[in-house]
């Protein structure tokens, strides 16, 4: 067994090799990237570079063209997006992802397969955003695009899933508002030990909220690391600016 299969066994999530695209068009070429539990890992790049893709690949959305992807040690290439959230996998995608014209519970309870777990995800997620246990009832497409975001992550911790995958969350956020998303992540993290893969183009908030990096330059990855390093805000911002 090499180092890599071993890495892969322990690992929240392990990319082995993946390649993935839209017919003959690869956009992700050959990635390696593990997530380990408990981790939070920010993955950079600029517009049209693939990040999207890799996480629609993940989530079984999309077909894994070559290469493998585990999840805990299970491989899951292949599976169905609802057989990935059995295994308490949760995804918050870039698009509009909300059902408009149901209320902001019914969007709640629709990330649920257990109604009973609607009493205590409220709860939880009420500590994290105050606002919505006061607007049960309001329609989705009604809340601004803000709270539109803050309902988006909390249907996804609604679960206490074991790993998040988030694409672009603070895309067209005030600047209050990512920082709450810093402390919301991290709590939740510190909390319940959940992984998470965050695909971002905002480096500060990138690097305020994750261990390690990576950032994705047509379709492969192109730097990697922990965020500790104080030079490493500055090489991204380069990498992303070229
Ligand atoms: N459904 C599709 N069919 C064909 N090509 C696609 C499709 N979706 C995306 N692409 C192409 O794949 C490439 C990567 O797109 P992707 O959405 O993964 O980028 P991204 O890194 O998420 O970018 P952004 O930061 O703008 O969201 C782009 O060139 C895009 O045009
Ligand atoms: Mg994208």
């Amino acid at each position: 067994m090499n180092a890599r299969v071993d890495i892969a066994g322990s690992a929240a999530l392990a990319v082995a090799g993946m390649r993935s695209g839209y017919g003959e068009a690869v956009v992700v070429r050959d990635v390696h990237l593990t997530v380990q539990p408990g981790e939070i890992f920010a993955l950079l790049g600029k517009n049209g570079m693939g990040k999207s893709t890799l996480l629609k690949t993940v989530m079984g959305f999309l077909p894994l063209q070559g290469g493998a992807v585990s999840f805990f040690g299970e491989a899951v290439g292949g599976l169905a997006p609802h057989l990935l959230a059995r295994r308490s996998l949760a995804y918050t995608p870039q698009e509009q992802a909300l059902f408009q014209d149901l209320t902001v519970e019914d969007n709640l309870r629709l990330a649920l397969r257990d109604r009973t777990q609607f009493a205590a995800g409220l709860e939880r997620i009420g500590v994290h955003f105050p606002f919505i246990p006061q607007r049960l009832k309001q329609r989705a497409g009604t809340l601004s695009g803000g709270e539109q975001k803050m309902l988006l992550v909390a249907r996804a911790l609604m679960t206490r899933p074991r790993l998040i995958l988030i694409d672009e969350i603070t895309e067209g956020l005030q600047p209050s508002v990512i920082e709450r998303m810093v402390r919301v992540l991290r709590a939740e993290r510190d909390e319940t030990g959940a992984a998470m893969l965050i695909v971002e183009q905002n480096v500060q908030f990138a690097l305020a909220v994750a261990d390690r990096y990576a950032v994705l330059k047509l379709g492969e990855i192109v730097d990697t690391g922990p965020v500790g390093d104080g030079a490493v805000a500055a090489r991204i911002t380069d990498q992303l600016s070229v």
